[in-house]
């Protein structure tokens, strides 16, 4: 079993670390960082505090808050104009999954020049972007340390992947201070987000002991603490145990890659502009059972990882009961359990299973599929 293990140089990870960022800035040999946020005040408000991290280190910076979810080409290009236009010579992603992909995309074209989709697919750039430290507010997405990015072409609503080691952050920041005021919905959605990039990556084709111990844990982690999250925004320890959770996540899928849910979650968030981390908690379960006899064990170790999978129970009870503990946690934390419930339309279905048959992102899940399977699982989840 071979093993290429893709993480960022840097990773800070704890309560204040956002206070480092200057000076990690000042190693970088950075002079003008552009920061790339999202839009809105909660935008403005986190891009203003990376500002003044990086300004007390004596560095100029330039912010572009226009990052929305599903980010889209044009907005990563109108990002690449004013990049070049104000001079800088790195970037600073503040934010959750659609602001760090779009520092990305601006990152890699300002290298590389040309299209976006001429990057989609896997190490298509020839150069490395500008120095890059990313930073996490919604402890889910796993960006901060991935090389991956999923760009929405605004054209006909279709999303695509560029996997590329060109564009792994040189510093990622889980700064649990950074989360204190996310909404409760939207820790619900990216914590089960991570959650899902754990178990992808554990029963991945390409899981290797190095990604299994960060998946298990991520698990662990998340089992512990994204109830309490959800329930009081303010529990400190519970907003650090899922910045923990969601680093681990992000760096087992890096190097594991990730499966047939993520498959079926990109095409619906592309159609519809659905959150990315409740359509991937609403499909979990229907996806871990249409897995189960092809990854038993595993799904059996991560049940004990959740403390409900018992030694003198059956392989076969541990994972019914992994499934349980996914459905469970979800309406915990107030996920919707049906798609129907999020304005997708029953006569999409087939559409939608076509273009999850062409997700590069599913090669790696633990059981083929074909696209009759596909579209049975999305009944199934209606
Ligand atoms: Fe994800």
């Amino acid at each position: 079993m071979d093993c290429r293990y893709y993480v960022p140089m840097l990773n800070l990870v704890g309560r204040g670390v956002i206070g480092d960022i200057g000076r990690e800035a000042e190693i970088l040999h950075g002079r003008r960082a552009f920061i790339v946020a999202s839009a809105g005040e909660v935008g403005e408000s986190q891009a203003a505090r990376v500002t003044d991290a990086l300004r007390a280190h004596g560095l100029e910076t330039s912010s572009y808050c226009e990052a929305v979810p599903n980010p889209t080409v044009a907005v990563v290009e109108r990002g690449l104009a004013k990049y070049g236009e104000t001079g800088c010579d790195m970037i600073v992603a503040v934010g959750g999954g659609s602001a760090i992909d779009t520092a990305k995309g601006i990152g890699i074209l300002a290298a590389n020049g040309g299209n976006l989709r001429d990057y989609e697919g896997t190490n298509k750039t020839t150069r490395a972007m500008p120095p890059f430290i990313a930073i996490s507010t919604t402890a889910g997405t796993g960006s901060e340390v991935t090389r991956f990015a999923v760009i929405t072409d605004e054209r006909d609503h279709s999303k695509f992947t560029i996997v590329d080691w060109h564009m792994m952050p040189n510093v990622s920041v889980n700064d649990p201070e950074m989360m204190m005021s996310m909404p409760a919905s939207l820790t619900a959605a990216t914590g089960m987000d991570a959650l899902t990039h754990a178990v992808e990556a554990y029963v991945s084709k390409n899981a290797t002991p190095v990604t299994d111990a960060k998946a298990c844990k991520a698990v662990e982690l998340t089992a512990k603490s994204l109830h309490a999250a959800v329930k009081d925004g303010g529990d400190i320890d519970a907003r650090e145990d899922m910045c923990y959770a969601s680093f681990l996540a992000g760096t087992a899928f890096n190097n594991a890659g990730l499966g047939l849910v993520h498959a079926m979650a990109h095409p619906l968030g592309g159609m519809y502009d659905l959150p990315h981390g409740l359509c991937n908690a609403i499909l979990l379960p229907h996806v871990v059972k249409f897995n189960m006899d092809s990854a038993s064990r595993k799904y059996a170790e991560l049940a004990a990882a959740t403390g409900g999978g018992k030694p003198w129970r059956s392989e076969r009870e541990n994972c019914e009961s992994f499934v349980r503990f996914i459905e469970g946690l979800s309406r915990r934390i107030g996920i919707p359990a049906r798609l129907g419930g999020l304005g997708v339309r029953v006569e999409d279905l087939e559409k939608l299973s076509k273009e999850a048959m062409e997700e590069s992102i599913g090669a790696t899940n633990p059981r083929r599929y074909e696209a009759s399977q596909v579209l049975k699982i999305y009944k199934t989840a209606f």
